[in-house]
């Protein structure tokens, strides 16, 4: 896309906006319950797209696309909310409040791996929120744009045929990495929601800031479980594997660092080699298949290269075979220490395995790689899990008992510290976000006293 038509866009969504934010926003929601009914009907469509672009087998695409249907369901209940406080001014016949009102134009730049569901985080939000939305998605998954955009458009007719005007509070930006610049460094967009490597991010970021734009980062996670003695081992097997290898380890979720408790290690290590060694890995078109290929040959040859760079430093390493093409099994390397090549997040199924005696040294462990998405513990013991979620524990934006890192619900805040971007999408009060807060005092006497008591020539 040329800057020319980029520039169109971008004032056709200042434009709609304009009237978009008039319209109160419980109506604004029924376009989403509309939309989200939209998705449904077109679940198997929007699903196989994901499967063509993004690789992922039917039972993942399906659940990304029933992510995004969640996500209306929540926004259209936050429709009707969108609150903020009323506080106690310290001035007589007074009042403060604070007042949500909608920012503007959002943009939004998303990844191949999840080009519905994020899109869905930012784009349910922000609609009922009252802004516009324009949206990079990945080029790489160009027909799930596409097929998101089509569910958009037929809800707008849906809600207000013959007027159609309101399709364009979704617009597409196609391009790449030219485009998402022209979108750092606009100052028309309000927010800028981007969610993709840390790489990325850190190239994205500073053109923000540098015109005081809004940024809302998602970038890369390298994800830990502590597996302690006092774990449930047959538990904690179906989490690895589920975190480890769903979606060929190409999830920011991802589990990728495993952190073992000594006198577990070889019977965990046992179970888990017995079952990669049964995982159905090819055609992610196949019923049967669990492990697709990676998303392209790049990919693939990055993940033989840094298994190669494993087995130099005298790790030992288990699959990782090439199936044919792109399609390799997920490997399990066991790792005398957190070098380098561990604290980097490689986006394929690799998981490093590396033991701990105490759980202080584990949390160490556990926090010292630069990135802070998410976090997880297998254990039964009270006195542990309650440690990993406190100050002393996991220095994540997820922490998980019990549960791997990745499959989170969309009712939580999503989001990560340190190089994970520090943002926060989807639940709790990320729309906070997606709109500007007013701080409003009222004075309903008839005097105008000062704050802090000031008295200025009375
Ligand atoms: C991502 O990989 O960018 O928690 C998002 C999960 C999914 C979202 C992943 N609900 O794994």
């Amino acid at each position: 896309m040329n800057k020319n038509d980029y520039d169109k866009i971008i004032n056709r969504a200042i434009e709609i906006q304009k009237e978009w934010r008039t319209i109160p926003a419980p109506k604004r929601g029924e376009l989403i319950r509309v939309f989200g009914n939209h998705l449904r009907q077109d679940i198997e469509v929007i699903g196989k797209a994901i499967m063509h672009d993004a690789k992922k087998i039917h039972a993942e695409a399906i659940g990304e696309v029933q992510e995004a249907i969640d996500m209306c369901d929540f926004a259209v209940g936050l429709s009707r909310q969108l609150y903020g406080l009323t506080i106690q001014s310290e001035r007589p016949e007074h009042k403060l409040q604070e007042v949500y009102n909608p920012l503007g134009v959002v943009g939004v730049i998303t990844a191949f791996n999840f080009p519905c569901a994020v899109w869905a985080w930012n784009h349910c939000l922000a609609m009922v929120c009252g802004n516009s939305v324009v949206w990079k998605g990945s080029p790489k998954a160009s027909q799930v744009t596409k097929s998101c955009k089509e569910a958009w458009d037929s809800a707008v007719s849906e809600c207000f045929f013959p007027d159609l005007k309101f399709k364009d509070l979704l617009q597409v930006v196609e391009g790449d990495k030219e485009q998402a610049e022209w979108m750092a460094d606009d100052s028309r967009i309000n927010l800028l929601s981007a969610t993709g490597s840390t790489a990325m991010g850190k190239a994205l970021a500073p053109r923000v800031s540098a015109r005081m734009g809004k940024g809302l980062y998602e970038l890369g996670g390298n994800n830990g479980m502590i597996v302690s003695e006092h774990a449930n081992i047959d538990l904690a097997v179906r989490g690895i594997v589920f975190g480890a290898v769903g979606t060929a380890g190409q999830r920011c979720t991802t589990l990728r660092r495993l952190i073992v408790h000594n006198s577990v290690y070889d019977s965990l290590l046992e179970k888990l080699k017995s079952a990669y060694a049964s995982l159905p890995v090819g055609d992610n078109f196949k019923e049967e298949t669990l492990v697709g290929p990676l998303i392209n040959q790049e990919s693939a040859d990055r993940m033989l290269s840094v298994l190669e760079q494993a087995k130099e430093k005298g790790y030992t390493v288990h699959g990782g075979e090439v199936v044919e093409g792109c399609t390799i099994r997920p490997a399990i390397v066991e790792a005398s220490e957190q070098c380098d090549l561990i604290k980097t997040e490689t986006f394929a199924p690799i998981l490093y395995v590396l033991k701990y005696t105490d759980l202080d040294e584990a949390i160490n462990i556990h926090n010292a790689v630069p990135q802070g998405l998410s976090s997880c513990i297998f254990t039964d013991n009270v006195q542990e899990a309650e440690t990993f979620t406190s100050a002393v524990g996991s220095d994540c934006g997820i922490v998980n008992i019990n549960i791997g890192p990745s499959g989170a619900e969309i009712g939580g805040a999503f989001g990560g510290e340190k190089d994970t971007g520090g943002g926060r999408e989807s639940g709790s009060d990320a729309w906070k976000q997606y709109m500007r807060r007013s701080t409003v005092t009222i004075n309903y006497g008839k005097s105008l006293p000062l704050a802090q008591g000031i008295k200025f020539g009375d």
